[in-house]
């Protein structure tokens, strides 16, 4: 193995640059060439890299999202997509290619894998900590902490003027996000796809009105998780006034939780995984597979089961803030 490829691919994730410094530091150790698409798999179609040498990684793991740029790639999943990428990989001499991403971007390093001699590792790279086989991926605790200041501070202005607030946060297709930053927010609802598809408008607006009645005027949060109201958390938060008779705001976080400089929990993960998957490479374990950490332990895990249980909230934590829901409901 002489020269291997390494990208960031889909939604950005703080803690990528780490992953790519621990990638390009490890690779060096053993005397390898590494080459950074820039861009995600587009990189590779528009042959659109740069060597990527230790010093050009030098003080990058505080920055956020990523040095190589990311992109959603349109070309991979076209007929002949993979095949032509894989072509590409093989004209440059690329013996690895490291995909640090999430599941679209895993799904993408298997289409590649039917064509591609190469060994291919994935590093979990989501805000969302959506992926199996791993405990947590690169970028979900600072995307929580971001969550949480805002949150923090809008319980803040909520307190002020005793208002009820409507908080959308991030995590497309699983509450892992919601649930925490309402957690460790003191949320009073959190409504995220693990309690339901559907929002019960009359039940929350029941509770802000029973919840205000016993403790009299005061703020009320409710973390929505994005995809969990189609017409969006301000047509929620209509409803939620017109049907509680208090005024409830809305605020949508958004991308706001994609950035910022990572906590340290997530450069250190994203360094730790990025060796981690550079060595297993090296010994000729890690083809498709994931790097990832269960229990403090760096492990390997197959890269076309990421998705496959849909990964879903902290079942313990789900089931206490459903408890402490009901108690309020019940007093
Ligand atoms: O997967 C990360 C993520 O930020 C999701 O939480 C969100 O649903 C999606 O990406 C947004 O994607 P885009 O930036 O393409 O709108």
């Amino acid at each position: 193995m002489q020269r291997i490829g390494v990208l960031t691919s889909g939604g950005d994730a703080p803690g990528m640059n780490a992953a790519i410094r621990a990638v390009v530091l490890t690779a060096s150790q053993y005397g390898l060439e590494v080459i950074g698409f820039r861009h995600g798999f587009n990189g590779i179609f528009q042959r659109d890299f740069q060597l990527l040498q230790s010093t050009d990684v030098r003080q990058i793991s505080h920055l956020g999202g990523t040095i190589l740029k990311s992109a959603r790639c349109k070309a991979l999943p076209q007929p002949g997509g993979a095949e032509l990428a894989a072509q590409i990989l093989h004209e440059l001499g690329i013996d690895a290619l490291l995909v640090i991403g999430g599941d679209g971007s895993f799904r993408g390093c298997m289409a590649l894998s039917h064509y591609y001699q190469g060994q291919i590792v994935g590093l979990p790279g989501t805000i969302d900590n959506d992926l199996d086989g791993t405990d947590l991926t690169i970028g979900f605790a600072t995307a929580l902490q971001t969550a949480l200041d805002a949150i923090d501070k809008i319980r803040d202005t909520a307190d002020a003027f005793e208002r009820t607030f409507l908080v959308e946060v991030m995590g497309r297709h699983t509450g892992y996000l919601a649930l925490s930053a309402g957690i460790a927010g003191s949320a009073e609802q959190i409504i995220c796809p693990e309690y339901g598809e559907t929002v019960d408008v009359a039940d929350i607006a029941a509770d802000i009105r029973s919840y205000q009645q016993q403790h009299g005027a005061c703020s009320y949060i409710i973390v929505l998780a994005e995809t969990m109201y189609p017409a969006g958390a301000a047509a929620l938060a209509q409803e939620l006034s017109v049907q509680s008779d208090t005024e409830c705001r809305a605020v949508v976080l958004g991308h706001l939780q994609r950035g910022g400089s990572p906590v340290g929990s997530d450069r250190i993960l994203a360094t730790k995984l990025g060796a981690y998957a550079v060595e297993q490479l090296m010994a000729g374990h890690a083809h498709l597979m994931m790097a990832g950490e269960q229990a403090g332990q760096a492990v390997l895990f197959p890269l076309s089961l990421t998705g496959a249980q849909h990964k879903k909230a902290d079942p313990f934590l789900l089931a206490w803030q459903d408890r402490v829901l009901q108690q309020h409901k019940a007093t």
